[in-house]
């Protein structure tokens, strides 16, 4: 569409109903029209492959089929322009149908003159441009979660390597000295209670060297890399009640590892981490049911607490509930990776989380 002229595709079964829409259009103003006109279904979707078309202006009745079945074809084949669906006196059903499938407009034909349909073109194609806007918008800010995503798992598992290879190795070598030089004391019989005296600092050492590992198995527990996420799962749940010792945890592992794509790995231990975080920051709860399972198209992550629940059917349950980082990521990356992510919970009834993927469309 240029400043003033628009290209209008009118789809239109009956010759006597174009004629006068032609009438119609040569008397509006404001609007240079180049109309185009087909007057069957076949033939429309020909044209529509030229992408010559501003708007599609679509007769309901089209003989071997209906608009909104050419409205659903254009946009299975990706040739989606403003879509004015035309009709008769009062079909309201169809006027809502229309909406939902994404007509920009529905028009009654006795009501059509030059100046509703000017303004109808008008606002269409530019409702149509703004989606378009937001629809590059919505698809640049996937592309940057995604990255950040990636970015963050990268930093994470390069900060755990260097954590594991300087700090870790070093706080070895400094307990390997230390029981070296009391050795050594022994031996030449200098031990005023040797042990006694360096019981602190070793101690001290040992918890720095336990913190250090814990540290770096939170942030890519090295499980996951060499023995798989069905493995890294269990042995998370088994360490958890060392921190959380309150909470107990059933854990049902319904998978094979073969069965999980290799790119949902991460995706899956990372979820069902933060769902722990929130069980233990959050709950109150003393019991956690996790299971992981396939169906015949699926794979499901489920977290189940018996703990408080919070409400998320509030005034505005998207902002509530998402306002903190835990349950944001878990959704962004469910959904980065092909999947849905659901969570039900209610006061004193507990808090559901669930990531779904569709077996086949797992990407990432
Ligand atoms: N299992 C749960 N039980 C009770 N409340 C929960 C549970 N999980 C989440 N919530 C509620 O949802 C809110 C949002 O959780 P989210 O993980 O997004 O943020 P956070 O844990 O508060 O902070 P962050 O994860 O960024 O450190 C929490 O503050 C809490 O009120
Ligand atoms: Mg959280």
């Amino acid at each position: 569409m240029n400043k003033d002229s628009v290209r209008v595709l009118l789809v239109e079964d009956d010759e006597d109903d174009y004629v006068l829409f032609r009438d119609v259009v040569s008397e509006v103003k404001h609007l240079r029209i180049e109309l185009t006109w087909v007057n069957n279904f076949q033939h429309a979707l020909v044209e529509a492959r030229k992408s010559l078309y501003d708007i599609y202006i679509v007769d309901y009745l089209l003989g071997e089929g209906t608009g909104i079945e050419l409205l659903q074809a254009l946009k299975e084949n990706a040739m989606e322009k403003p879509f004015i669906l035309l009709t008769g006196h009062g079909d309201h059903d169809i006027d809502v149908q229309a909406m939902k499938e994404g007509a920009a407009d529905y028009l009654e034909k006795e009501m059509i003159t030059p100046q509703l349909l000017e303004r109808v073109i008008r606002y269409s194609i530019q409702k149509f441009f703004t989606m378009e806007l937001l629809r590059e918008s919505e698809k640049r800010l996937r592309q940057l979660s995604i990255k950040l995503i990636n970015t963050q798992e990268d930093e994470r598992k390069r900060i755990a390597t260097e954590l594991h290879d300087s700090i870790g190795s070093n706080l070895a070598a400094v307990k390997f000295e230390i029981q070296k030089q009391m050795t050594d004391l022994k031996k030449r019989k200098e031990n005023f209670d040797i042990d006694h005296q360096f019981k602190n600092l070793t101690d001290i050492v040992q918890q720095t060297i336990d913190e250090t590992r814990r540290i770096c198995h939170n942030l890519r527990p090295s499980v996951l890399d060499d023995l798989g996420v069905v493995i890294a799962i269990k042995w998370y749940c088994r360490n958890f009640p060392q921190s959380y010792s309150n909470i107990s945890i059933d854990a049902d592992l319904k998978i094979s590892e073969k069965e999980v794509p290799e790119p949902l790995k991460v995706v899956i231990f990372r979820v069902m981490q933060e769902a722990f975080t929130n069980v233990a920051k959050h709950s109150g709860a003393d019991k956690v049911k996790l299971v992981f399972e396939k169906t015949d198209d699926k794979i499901i992550l489920t977290i189940r607490d018996n703990g408080r629940g919070f409400d998320i059917s509030g005034k505005r349950p998207e902002k509530d509930c998402f306002s903190g980082m835990g349950l944001m990521s878990m959704k962004e990356r469910v959904g980065n990776s092909g999947g849905s992510f659901l969570i039900s919970s209610a006061k004193t009834k507990g808090t559901e989380v669930q990531a779904i993927w569709p077996v086949l469309s797992c990407r990432v």
